[in-house]
């Protein structure tokens, strides 16, 4: 479990990121944090990692609270996928792009191949090993950062936008393969995104706004909270923009029966 704690993170002076925020993520949950641009989700995902150190607060893994001393033993279980496709791929070709990663966590090299074929093969890019980075698209190149993660078994995973650059294809399958790392692996997930309909999915929605939560719920709940998703600045699922329209509409909206029935629609498409 991860408790979060009163957390304030400031990056200088004037630059409050993050005010006192408290949540919890249980063992195998998966928890999506939406808000608007800046309203400090990546501060969250870098301190989670212990990336940077929290100006007050605390965050415990399991009991433990992550400091200076235990952080590369957190490190290891905390994985981190990040927007950009081409900032995070190292290696001159997918093989080596893992490698590297595994070297970085002191993983025996005769361990390494082994984890390379079995966790390539999970995300479905097995046959793509000498591949170089450029001849990769955006979504292949999130699913080969997924299988260096796996293949360090951590078993918590944190995708920080990592949807955000990819085209509907890559959108796509990633949005399966992290279904599938949190039924099937049974991972912890901690999604951060514009992106309801990927939101959606999780048991948890988290709602950010100039370094505050202000809701959290599933994500049925979060989703009725239409003047909060309006502010976030999200990217709404096409049912849900269908509802809030005819929300707004005052010939439509004054027939219950229809608006309770397009809220029950939005949820199956
Ligand atoms: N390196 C930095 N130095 C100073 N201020 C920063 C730095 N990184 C972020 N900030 C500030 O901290 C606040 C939170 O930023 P953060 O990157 O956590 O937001 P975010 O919710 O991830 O935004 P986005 O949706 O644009 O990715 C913002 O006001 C931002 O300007
Ligand atoms: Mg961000």
């Amino acid at each position: 479990m991860i408790e979060v704690k009163d957390l304030k993170f400031q990056y200088n002076e004037t630059d409050v990121a993050l005010k006192g925020i408290s949540f919890t993520v249980n063992d195998g949950e998966w928890v999506s944090i939406i808000g608007h641009n800046g309203s400090g989700k990546s501060t969250i995902a870098k301190l989670l990692d212990g990336l940077i150190e929290p100006t007050s607060g605390e965050i415990i893994y399991d009991g433990e609270k992550l400091e200076q001393k235990n952080v590369s033993k957190i490190r290891r279980r905390v994985g981190i996928v990040f927007q950009n496709p081409d900032n995070q791929f190292v290696g001159f070709n997918v093989k080596y792009d893992i490698a590297f990663g595994l070297e970085n966590h002191q993983v025996p090299r005769e361990e390494m191949i082994e984890l390379i074929d079995k966790y390539t093969k999970c995300v479905d890019m097995n046959e793509y090993l000498e591949r170089e980075p450029e001849s990769l698209s955006g979504g292949q190149k999130q699913r080969v950062a997924i299988a260096g993660i796996l293949a360090l078994n951590c078993d918590i995973i944190i995708l920080d936008e990592a949807t955000s650059m990819l085209d509907p294809e890559g959108v796509f399958e990633i949005t399966n393969l992290i279904k599938e790392l949190h039924t099937k692996y049974n991972k912890t997930i901690i999604t951060i995104t514009h992106d309801l309909n990927l939101a959606k999915e999780s048991s948890k929605v988290i709602v950010l706004k100039d370094g505050l939560i202000i809701k959290e719920g599933t994500p049925d709940e979060v989703f009725k909270e239409r003047d909060i998703l309006l502010s976030s600045n999200l990217d709404m699922p096409f049912g849900l923009k269908a509802y809030y329209l005819a929300s707004q509409d005052e010939k439509v909206n004054k027939n219950k029966e229809l608006m309770d029935a397009l809220w029950e629609y939005h949820f199956k498409m």
